[in-house]
């Protein structure tokens, strides 16, 4: 098999993630060999090797680092290396305790696995700068080191707050920082409501063992203030890189779904962002509620097409930033990889099926649609020790060629040329809403991300192509915006989209946008807020639905049947369009619109997708009309067509195998009358 040279990235190109460190070096010259002869270009090193760097306080050892990366370098390969921060040794934890994070339940979170420290601990950070700086030093200007992952998924395994120790004693300063006075600490949360009032800084904790909820602007500043912390670590680590890695791409491998912080901040001053992608993993273990037990075992050996494709979405759109105008990445066209791609079965979801024939192949061409430059696999060979021995990889533990080997061997590289993702909708995401919302969800199967999840499943199976953008960005020049869930919304970020619907953009928002202050509170005058001239409507009753309690919604879209949540609203000026049928909300406005601002009050795929095919279509956005689990998505000059399903379907004049794709030209087009689901 040929593939491009990496200096020249015309097509995708294909990485793993390698362990020297856990086999004997008499393994590294033939896996790289193994590697490269694959066709891999990129091995990613030592993101967990702190104790075999640094033995000892003090005591470096490079040796066998020095070595692997020769290893690679002699086959091409091209290193990327990693700050080895997420795993402090025992040495440095017994002889510093105060590194350790603590849990909800105020518990030491402790040695014996990873990602044991506290964002804040003065200590950490000190040892955090001497190790990254140590090994920067060593491997900054290695000719074989092309690139740099920040210290590994921030956040992972609950991991971006602690609510003791350090954190707890950093809270106050920083509260002290964002509000000034204790007066307007106690007003913006509100702590005349159960007498919660301060009158000392010292006596605010972490938003934890409170008898009941605690506050929610309590535990929004709290999200805030942890955040801002793993930003700044992330600042340090990357401007150390800088200066003693000058010209290598600095990243971090982000994670599925992961609300912890704001990514947008956490990303800042990246060259690009990478995630790490396990389709299986994620439907079984992070899908949002709302995902059905039939819909987990349906997709149980690919993972959901629409979940995968919405967290490329995250990561391609990241670096854009909160303003929309950031650089897509440093010479690649949307500077976006997947770090860690899932090519076998994974360990840590409640049941690991492997994935079926055809996954490996199938993710592979999905992450480069969606604005992938790079697929890395994770990992190399599976660990013959440990945590993770029951976790594939592209090789077995004896060594012999797993079936992702196999399916990653096949690819075609040069059906997959690099290029623009051409998306002219824009969702809109944001940190702070998620934070907010998912702390009164009111509807326990109705969180931020389910509520997004699900406008996004509807745009996709209306075959368009989306770009993930904070609702601060300049937004007039998408040909729609869908913001589903952005409860919070201050005056500024309403008078921007007022002038971009203005501008003739229009809006689509779901239900409880512009419900919360930036404090976390209501406003006075109610939802909308400063959102209500633009929306021309007030809200008037909202209503949670119990699992399997349906709320009919008649009108301009036909009947429906809404779930989980509905709400309802008093028009000052906007018109409606469908209305709520039996029930308390009998009657009452359920789809408004007000110019070019629509609102969905009722939870439901089927009058979202009726309403966004309708806006959408009359902003001149061509759209599919494409069966479950088949995806249509365009990059450069080609179309991906894939079927998820793991049986044959034939659509749109093409016979789609069980799990597979085809590549198409750019102004493919499904033939008239569609075709037909198979089975
Ligand atoms: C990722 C992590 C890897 C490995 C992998 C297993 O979250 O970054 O180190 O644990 O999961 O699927």
């Amino acid at each position: 098999m040929t593939h491009s040279d990496p200096t020249t990235p015309e097509f995708l190109m294909l990485g793993t993630c390698d362990y020297p460190e856990h086999v004997p070096s008499d393994r590294w010259a033939p896996y790289a060999r193994m590697q490269a002869e694959l066709g891999l270009r990129f091995v990613r090193v030592a993101e967990f090797a702190w104790s075999r760097l640094e033995p000892r306080p003090g005591e470096f050892d490079w040796a066998w680092l020095d070595d692997a990366i020769a290893a690679y370098a002699a086959e091409g390969l091209r290193v990327v290396m990693c700050t080895p921060t997420p795993t402090p040794p025992a040495w440095l934890i017994r002889a510093h305790p105060e590194i350790l994070a603590f849990d909800e339940g105020g518990r030491v979170r402790e040695f014996g696995s990873r990602r044991h420290y506290d964002f804040a601990s003065p200590v950490f950070r000190e040892h955090s700068r001497r190790i990254s700086r140590a090994v920067a030093e060593r491997y900054g200007q290695h000719p074989a080191v092309v690139g740099w992952q920040t210290d590994n998924e921030f956040g992972c395994h609950g991991t971006s707050r602690s609510y003791g120790g350090a954190s707890e004693a950093a809270f106050p300063a920083w509260l002290q920082a964002r509000h000034g006075t204790l007066d307007a600490l106690n007003e913006a949360w509100g702590n005349v409501f159960w007498s919660m009032e301060y009158t000392d800084w010292a006596q605010v904790k972490a938003p934890v063992l409170t008898v009941t909820e605690p506050n929610p602007s309590h535990v929004l500043d709290y999200h805030r203030f942890a955040s801002d912390l793993i930003a700044s670590f992330q600042a340090e680590q990357v401007e150390l890189l800088r200066e003693l890695a000058p010209g290598r791409f600095v990243t971090h491998n982000f994670m599925i779904f992961e609300s912890g912080f704001d990514h947008y901040d956490v990303a800042r001053g990246l060259d690009f962002a990478t995630w790490d992608n396990y389709p299986t993993g994620m439907l079984e273990f992070f899908a949002p509620p709302g995902v059905g037990e039939d819909l987990k075992t349906h997709y149980a050996r690919t993972g959901h097409p629409d979940l995968v494709a919405f967290n490329h979405d995250v990561y391609r759109s990241l670096m854009l930033g909160k303003d929309g105008l950031g650089r897509a990445g440093a010479g690649t066209p949307n500077g976006f990889w997947v770090m860690e791609q899932q090519c076998g079965q994974v360990n840590w979801a409640p049941y690991n099926p492997l994935p079926a024939d055809g996954a490996v192949a199938l993710w592979t061409a999905q992450a480069w649609a969606h604005g992938a430059d790079v697929v890395s696999y994770f990992r190399w060979r599976a660990a013959t020790m440990a945590q993770e021995v029951m976790h594939s990889g592209l090789l077995r533990h004896d060594e012999t060629p797993d079936r992702g080997f196999a399916e990653v061997a096949g690819l075609d590289l040069t059906q997959f040329p690099v290029g623009p993702v051409p998306a002219r909708v824009a969702l809109l995401h944001d940190y702070e809403s998620l934070w907010i919302f998912d702390q009164q969800r009111h509807a326990a199967g109705l969180s931020y991300w389910a509520q997004t999840v699900t406008y996004y499943m509807a745009l996709r199976s209306l075959g368009v192509d989306v770009q993930i953008t904070h609702p601060d960005a300049d937004l007039s020049g998408f040909a729609a915006v869908v913001a589903p869930a952005i409860t919070l919304v201050p005056a500024e970020r309403a008078a921007r989209w007022e002038a971009a619907a203005q501008g003739g953009v229009p809006f689509v928002f779901g239900p409880r946008t512009a419900f919360r202050t930036p404090g976390g509170a209501t406003w006075p005058g109610g939802q909308f807020g400063p959102l209500s001239e633009m929306t021309g409507a007030r809200l008037l009753q909202y209503d949670s639905l119990r699992p399997g309690v349906m709320q009919g919604v008649t009108g301009a879209f036909g009947s429906v049947d809404a779930s989980l949540w509905a709400e309802s609203y008093r028009l000052t000026g906007a018109q409606t369009l469908a209305t709520y049928a039996g029930g308390p909300l009998d009657g009452q406005s359920a789809v408004i619109r007000h110019g070019n601002a629509t609102v969905i009050g009722a939870h439901s795929l089927d009058l979202i997708r009726a309403v966004l095919s309708e806006v959408l279509g009359g902003a001149g956005v061509p759209l599919l009309d494409l069966p479950e689990g088949v995806r249509v998505s365009r990059r450069a000059d080609r179309t991906l067509v894939q079927n998820w399903h793991p049986h044959a379907v034939t659509w749109g004049g093409l016979e789609l195998g069980p799990v597979s794709s085809v590549v198409l030209g750019g102004d493919w087009s499904p033939t008239e009358g569609k075709g037909e689901q198979g089975e």
